[in-house]
């Protein structure tokens, strides 16, 4: 989803390549135009189009590019196509102003109207320049800039953070209402982004904003103001501590494989933290306590939830619903009582679906829980408690060890929750590694086969049926081609149907469900089909199944996370077959923070 950067220093200098390299740092949130501009004196330099950010970098040769203050934005399309004219940053009507937004406007349409009947130039379709407008609107009837971003505010409906300088000025300004902004001071310049990993490179010595906040840079100091009543508030610099290094593809050639490759390790260090968390104890009190409990993500969190209800049932007896956070609002929320307890999972913690069912079950008094990868996240700030899931940063948008490790703390809690041994999950993260490197080759040796593919099927059955829609997810996410999760016993209700010479079918086989896999298999065998099955070494399925990937020995809630890295594997390198980048799929985004 979009991403803003803007820097201020203190005289004109060459920011191209901070400006480039702070992109480069927003790619992982998902984008299909990039665009920066620089500000110095009384002119604007302003430079954008669609594309990657190395190939607009390159057509417009934005590393030369200098200012006093620069601001770079990579817009995920919503309103617009994706083109040069809707690409960001925008003007206003006579050129002195530039800025660019991160979010969604939802009354873009009519503010549009507004702005060209008032008589100001209206180039785009893009909600972001409706940002720039509707800050005109009010510096072109003789109030501040604070003010007037402030009127503006109370104009632009929806959730979204902007940043916003004119010429003959040597400030920036920017704002957050629902999408994420963090700011950072450094010797000599302050600068402003969605995210830290644009800022770490430069600064460790940040400040989270807060919804309804204005921040105002200078190059050696900033000053937050409240929304509301335009009143300055107070808040002390944080020193982040975290590490980068994550950020790097560390010899790698692509993020995707690189965090598949990291799994075992952080699913170490999350077991760890579990194992030392109070939180835990406070989430299963309120569990024990519950009249329902609702597990509630969305994509691949949802199937964390998923599987997260099923290790709930299998040992720890107790019944949870895993729903789709926009299907919670519009199927549960009625049903919903201060007795209830809900877990929202979300590796951004920012995903708008999961924070609009969050708002509206505390609203109804439900307790509510977090679990999120991103420290300092809504999700994570926002609930009565919250589990981090440890990853470090998560770069490429198909997300590989924040799925594993939601499922790992599903798994913990269910198993502490059961009164079973929670130190036998320590064997996970040797598990995990065997796995990856058992059946890396493996997989590979389909990819060729599997590429003529466009049509697939994956089937799970019982405690493999999340790890089944999962795999289908990823491989969609990453290929383009269709994959269609499935319970396996639906499979003949149907889809069977489709079924040719030598067509693709996914099976994903639990240790305890082996002879319902095998009449599945023969369903699809008997049929010309290739029934290529993920599992534990099984005779009765070495017999059965055209393909074997074979994932270690262990038990059935570890077969079914087990499983879930070769079909990583197998969506990774089909991804690259077929020349497409994995990191960054076509028409997605990382962090969704619309509806
Ligand atoms: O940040 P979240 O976990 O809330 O994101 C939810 C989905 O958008 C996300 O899981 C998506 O499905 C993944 N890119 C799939 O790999």
């Amino acid at each position: 989803m979009c991403g803003i950067f803007g820097i201020v220093t203190e005289k004109e200098q060459n920011l191209g390549p901070i400006l480039v390299d702070a992109a480069r740092r927003l790619t992982y949130r998902g984008y299909d135009s990039v665009g920066a501009a620089t500000i110095s004196g009384d002119k604007i330099d302003l430079r954008k189009d669609a594309g990657r950010v190395d190939d607009v970098a390159a057509r417009y040769n934005l590393q030369e590019m200098t200012g006093q203050r620069g601001i770079t934005q990579l817009r995920w399309a919503t309103f617009g196509e994706p083109s040069q004219v809707n690409s960001q940053p925008h003007l206003d009507s006579d050129g002195d102003m530039v800025g660019a937004h991160n979010g969604n406007v939802v009354n873009n349409v009519e503010l549009r109207e507004q702005f060209m009947a008032e008589g100001m130039t209206v180039r785009s379709h893009n909600d972001g320049e409706s940002c720039i407008h509707a800050v005109e609107r009010y510096i072109d009837k003789g109030f501040g800039f604070i003010d007037s971003i402030r009127k503006a505010y109370d104009d632009l409906q929806g959730d979204y953070a902007f940043v916003i300088g004119r010429i003959d000025d040597d400030k920036l300004y920017a704002i957050k209402k629902g999408s994420g902004l963090v700011v950072g001071i450094g010797e000599g310049f302050t600068c402003v982004s969605s995210d830290l990993p644009s800022i770490l490179p430069l600064t460790r010595k940040v400040i989270r904003l807060e919804d309804g906040e204005i921040i105002t840079l200078w190059h050696d100091r900033v000053e937050l103001h409240s929304v509301k009543d335009g009143s300055l508030i107070e808040r002390e610099p944080e020193i982040i501590t975290e590490e980068m290094g994550a950020v790097q593809k560390g010899g790698f050639a692509h993020f995707m494989l690189k965090e598949i490759h990291e799994q075992p390790k952080v699913a170490a260090e999350l077991l760890h933290f579990l194992e030392n968390s109070a939180s835990v104890q406070v989430i299963l009190d309120k569990i024990k306590k519950a009249r329902h409990v609702y597990f509630i993500g969305c994509g691949t969190s949802y199937h964390a939830c998923m599987a997260g209800s099923v290790y709930f049932a299998k040992y720890a007896n107790t019944a949870v619903i895993p729903v789709l956070a926009p299907q919670f609002t519009a199927q549960y929320l009625p049903a919903v009582t201060p007795e209830d307890v809900g877990i929202f999972v979300s590796q951004s913690g920012e995903t708008k679906d999961v924070l609009n069912a969050l708002q509206y079950a505390q609203a109804a008094g439900m307790t509510c829980f977090g679990m999120a990868n991103v420290i300092g996240s809504t999700l994570s700030r926002v609930t009565e408690a919250w589990l981090p899931l440890c990853c470090g940063y998560e770069i490429s948008v198909p997300a590989t060890k924040t799925l594993t490790n939601q499922v790992i703390t599903f798994l913990y809690l269910a198993t502490r929750l059961g009164r079973r041994d929670v130190k036998a999950l320590d064997q996970l993260p040797v598990l995990m590694e065997e796995t990856i490197a058992h059946t890396d080759p493996q997989v590979q040796a389909l990819v060729e086969d599997i590429n003529q593919w466009n049509d697939l099927y994956s089937l799970g059955y019982g405690i493999t049926y999340p790890t089944a829609l999962e795999g289908a997810l990823k491989f969609k996410e990453v290929t383009y081609a269709h994959c269609e999760g499935m319970l396996s016993t639906e499979f003949k209700h149907g889809p069977l149907s489709a079924v040719s010479k030598g067509f693709p079918v996914f099976f994903i086989a639990g240790p305890e469900d082996v002879p319902l896999i095998v009449s599945g298999i023969n369903e699809v065998t008997c049929r010309g089909g290739r029934a290529i099955v993920f599992s534990e070494y099984d005779e009765r399925l070495k017999a059965n199944a055209s393909d074997l990937v074979t994932i270690p020995t262990s038990n059935a809630a570890f077969a079914s996370l087990l499983a879930v890295l070769p079909l990583q594997l197998l969506s990774y390198y089909v991804a690259v077959a077929r020349g497409f980048d994995p990191d960054f799929p076509r028409n997605l985004s990382k962090t969704l923070t619309v509806d």
